[in-house]
């Protein structure tokens, strides 16, 4: 049978209101029960739209980017979309797609999403156009895992002794590289010290993936400079011990980041925000501090990034952490503080809703990204803004549960 219009998806997009951007409801929704009332005013700063280059996010709570462990030779699958389009559907202003590989061997595990070949485009640009008729900003975090690599998927986590994936399993132990040839821990390879060959391979290997984000129509790109993987490992002089000029002083250690920053920031269009996302601190003596993060975020801003996602931790078995709500965002909050040339976002065990909205709104960051508690609850846009009391609009095809019960 013909489809009834041209594009069917055309059709939507201009069908669908854009989920999770505050509206002020009409007196009928009132009095029909699909809205409670007026909004506050002002509106929550969380609620306010957050316009970065060329590119609006419709309200500053994101989903942060989470491997899914779900792709086989890095290809976006069925999984991918429905994944992606439900926080979508449901209002997240961003969506951050998970570290995404730049090689084959960048990928944490054999079953990590990929972006290292031209083939894995169409794939991506079909996730990120469906996130799209619902309005949200689509972002991808470009990753390379560094010592880290060829580590079992976190399904596979407890049911073998340590992390470390065999070729036999389509793992790469042979391949496994990063600043010097220190183990994360003996559940992990030992990697070799990476070339000055392999240095410039990386920083390539992230301009084309930045490159391949574009044409599949990605909004956004974040860097992955965070959690113990490559560009991290080279930031932290526990896991750098170079003594060429890409370790040794807190120069040199931030120079391949800054490189792959500025080589990313050439072929990423100017109207696109770039974000990169760092551990703020390794939580150890000795290690990655937050002084050293304000420092690096106002090189990051001088090469083109428009947003530091401040995270913690990943690159030392000691870290003593203290998760708790809000910990990470004291880290955010310093960097914009010191740095106003940059944006930042905050993340990790924000909850609850009067805690995403206090921490936008005193000014300790211009955004959320939240993770699990999207993955315990993809609408959880829709439940904080009504914990909040902002009525928000909902897609068409959901809105007549939006608030009647009966
Ligand atoms: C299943 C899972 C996968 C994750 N994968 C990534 C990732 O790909 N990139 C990243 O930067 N952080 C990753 N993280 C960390 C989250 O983005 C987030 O920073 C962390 O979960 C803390 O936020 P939350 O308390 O809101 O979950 C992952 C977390 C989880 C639970």
């Amino acid at each position: 049978m013909a489809p009834v219009t041209a594009d069917p998806h055309e059709f939507f997009q201009t069908q669908n209101a854009a989920p999770g951007a505050a509206v002020e409801p009409s007196e009928a929704d009132i009095a029909q029960g699909f809205a409670a009332g007026s909004n506050p005013s002002p509106l929550p700063k969380v609620f306010q739209p957050l316009t970065i280059r060329g590119v609006t996010a419709k309200n500053r709570i994101w989903v942060s980017p989470m491997c899914m462990y779900s792709s086989q030779d890095g290809f976006a699958t069925d999984f991918h979309l429905a994944h992606y389009s439900q926080f979508a559907m449901h209002g997240a202003g961003l969506v951050m797609v998970e570290a995404s590989g730049v090689l084959p061997e960048g990928r944490i595990s054999p079953n990590c999403l990929g972006i290292w070949a031209d083939e894995h485009v169409p794939g991506l640009r079909r996730v990120v156009r469906h996130m799209h008729q619902y309005g949200a900003v689509a972002g991808i975090q470009i990753a390379h895992s560094g010592r880290k690599g060829s580590t079992i998927p976190l399904r596979l986590y407890g049911t073998r002794p340590g992390f470390k994936e065999d070729a036999e399993h389509g793992g790469w132990p042979d391949n496994v590289y990063g600043p010097s040839a220190i183990a994360y821990d003996d559940g992990h390879h030992t990697p070799a010290e990476m070339t000055a060959e392999q240095i410039g391979a990386v920083t390539r290997a992230f301009a084309d993936a930045a490159r391949r984000a574009d044409a599949a129509g990605f909004d956004v790109v974040e860097l992955h400079a965070a959690h113990g993987y490559l560009l991290h490992e080279f930031l932290s002089p526990l896991s750098n011990r170079r003594t060429d000029k890409y370790g040794g002083s807190f120069e040199n250690r931030t120079r391949l980041v800054r490189e792959v920053a500025a080589a990313v920031r050439r072929v990423w269009p100017r109207e696109k925000p770039l974000f990169a996302r760092v551990s703020s601190t390794d939580w150890v003596e000795g290690g990655w501090t937050a002084a050293d993060t304000v420092a690096l975020a106002r090189l990051l801003a001088a090469d083109g990034v428009d947003l530091v996602d401040c995270s913690t931790g990943g690159n030392d078995p000691r870290q003593a952490i203290a998760p708790a709500p809000g910990y990470q965002v004291p880290f955010a909050a310093r960097v914009r503080a010191e740095v106003p040339e940059v944006l930042t976002a905050a993340v990790g065990i924000l909850t609850p809703a009067t805690l995403v909205r206090d921490t936008v709104e005193e000014g300790r960051a211009d955004a959320v990204f939240i993770g699990r508690g999207f993955l315990r609850n993809p609408s959880l846009t829709l439940t904080i803004a009504r914990e909040l009391g902002v009525n928000v609009a909902w897609s068409n095809q959901y809105k007549y549960s939006r608030t009647k019960t009966n």
